[in-house]
C-alpha cells in the first residue's frame, strides 16, 4: 500500500469532488461538509465513470399517513452520486446504492493532515 498526495485541503470547496489520477487508477475525491470521502471512479453498474457524474440531494417521496404522495421533498443533508452513465445513485458518504445493498462504490483509505489530502492504493 502506497500514499499519494492529491492536493491540499484548500483546494477542495466544499460539496464538490475532482478527480484525479493516481498510480493508473482514477479516483474520485469529495469534499461533504468538511469531510473528505474518496471512491474508486468505476461504476459498480456497469463500470462507468461514476464519480464524474453529478451530486444532488437525496429525493424522497412526501407521503401522508394515507400514503398519498404530496410530491417530492429533497434532503440537502444527503448527497448521492449520479453515475453519468444510466444514472444509479450513490450515497457519497457511504458508496451505498439506497435500493439495493450489492451495489458498492469501492472506498479508497483517505488521510489528511494539517494541510493536505492524501490517498492509500
Ligand atoms: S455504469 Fe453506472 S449506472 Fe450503469
Amino acid at each position: 500500500m502506497r500514499v499519494f498526495r492529491v492536493g491540499k485541503i484548500n483546494d477542495f470547496k466544499d460539496r464538490e469532488k475532482k478527480i484525479v489520477i493516481v498510480d493508473n487508477n482514477e479516483v474520485g475525491v469529495f469534499r461533504i461538509n468538511n469531510n473528505f470521502y474518496a471512491w474508486k471512479n468505476v461504476c459498480p453498474h456497469q463500470g462507468g465513470p461514476v464519480c464524474q457524474g453529478r451530486l444532488f440531494p437525496l429525493v424522497k417521496e412526501n407521503l401522508d399517513p394515507e400514503m398519498q404522495s404530496h410530491g417530492r421533498i429533497y434532503d440537502e443533508k444527503k448527497l448521492n452520486i449520479v453515475c453519468p452513465w444510466h444514472g444509479l445513485e450513490f450515497d457519497v458518504e457511504t458508496g451505498l446504492h439506497p435500493g439495493n445493498p450489492n451495489l458498492k462504490l469501492d472506498p479508497i483509505t483517505i488521510e489528511i493532515d494539517s494541510e493536505t489530502v492524501y490517498v492509500q492504493l
